[in-house]
Order: C-alpha cells, then sequence, then structure tokens
C-alpha cells in the first residue's frame, strides 16, 4: 500500500512550489498525495500560476475541502507518512503553534504533531516579525516538527526560477525520504 503524504497549501507567496511538489509526488511509485489547499492558496495560486483547479487537482491522488472537518486526515486513524505545508502563511503557522484547528488543513497539522509524525512547514514572509519568529522558533522544539523556509540557493547555479523551485521542492520532501531526480546535494568543493 502506498504511503501517504498530506500536503497544506497556504495564502503565502509559493503555489509554484506546491506544483512542483505534486510533480515529484506524481513520479514517486509509493506515495499517494493528499492535497488541502486553503481557501485563500487559491487566490495566490491565480496570481501566481495559470494553473486551473483541475489541472491542480490531477497532480494530487485524493484532495480535499479544508472545510470539511469529518474527512480522514481529521483523525489519527487516518495514516499518514506526514505532512507538508507548502507554502505556510503566517496565518497557518499562527493556527498549528496554538493549536486552532478551525479547518481541515489546520486539524491535519494538529493530528500530525499529535500522532508525532513528521511535519514540514515551508514558511513564506518578508520580513519576519518577532510574533512569528517566536511561533517558528516553539514549534521547531518540537519533535518531528522542521521549519524549512524556501530560501534562495545559489551554490547549484541555477539557470532558471523553475530550477531553483524544483530545487526546493526537492529539499522540502527529503525529510519523507522522497528522492527526486536533478537533486542536487553539496559534495563539498
Ligand atoms: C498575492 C498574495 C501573497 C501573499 N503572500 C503571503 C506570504 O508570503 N506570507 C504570508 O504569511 N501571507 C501572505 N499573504 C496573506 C495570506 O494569504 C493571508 O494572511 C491569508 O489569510 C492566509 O490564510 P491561510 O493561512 O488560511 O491560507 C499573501 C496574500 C496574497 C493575496
Amino acid at each position: 500500500m502506498k504511503k501517504r503524504l498530506i500536503i497544506g497549501a497556504t495564502g503565502a507567496s509559493g503555489l509554484p512550489l506546491t506544483i512542483e511538489c505534486l510533480k515529484i509526488l506524481k513520479k514517486a511509485e509509493d506515495v499517494s498525495a493528499c492535497l488541502i489547499m486553503s481557501d485563500s492558496a487559491w487566490i495566490t495560486l491565480k496570481q501566481e500560476t495559470d494553473l486551473s483547479s483541475e489541472e491542480l487537482f490531477s497532480l494530487a491522488d485524493e484532495v480535499y475541502d479544508p472545510r470539511d472537518i469529518g474527512a480522514g486526515p481529521a483523525s489519527g486513524t487516518f495514516r499518514t507518512a506526514g505532512m507538508l505545508v507548502v507554502p505556510c502563511s503566517m496565518k497557518t503557522l499562527a493556527g498549528i503553534h496554538s493549536g486552532y484547528a478551525d479547518t481541515l488543513l489546520l486539524r491535519a497539522a494538529d493530528v500530525t504533531i499529535k500522532e508525532q509524525r513528521p511535519l514540514v512547514l515551508a514558511v513564506r514572509e518578508s520580513p519576519l516579525s518577532p510574533i512569528h519568529l517566536r511561533n517558528m522558533q516553539e514549534l521547531s522544539m518540537i519533535p518531528g516538527v522542521r521549519i524549512i523556509p524556501p530560501m534562495m540557493t545559489w551554490y547549484t547555479r541555477p539557470k532558471s526560477v523553475e530550477e531553483m523551485t524544483h530545487h526546493m521542492a526537492a529539499k522540502l520532501l527529503e525529510p519523507f525520504g522522497i528522492e527526486s531526480e536533478n537533486y542536487h546535494r553539496w559534495q563539498g568543493i
């Protein structure tokens, strides 16, 4: 049976990263991608890409409505390999930090923490306020929670934004044991 990975997408900038992660997961034979888009993520998707909702949904194996608080990911008995929130807004970060699980996306993150499964947060905002930094710092202390901001990388000599996006997406999926093609790890000088 394929292992499920929950992909939560929120209204922070970075929807091309969500898409790239889903494309990598499509190629991974042993992983099933369960997508939860927040309402605000649709606004940034439209702003940042030309992808239709149908095209986006076709990249995922399962799609959940963020208002469907009774769906599988709301329960710990729904077995998953963890959850990646990409991109993760400061609002969703705050919701996860406080355990305020009023949507399926927030509840799924809450469940991931309580079940001690890996939770990766691709937090995105600039500049960061003391509130954002406190929320990140405190969440990073929980075993299994990783704060991985989508920061640009130059040492791979990317020739395009797409190449850099791919590198970042691969880095976000690495904690779940998912390998992707053309991911250049630093080999030393
Ligand atoms: C084009 C656009 C870009 C945004 N970028 C960010 C961002 O990088 N980080 C962030 O925290 N919020 C950003 N926001 C604001 C969030 O969308 C907003 O706080 C929203 O309420 C988040 O809700 P959600 O976490 O439920 O998706 C952006 C909004 C828009 C319209």
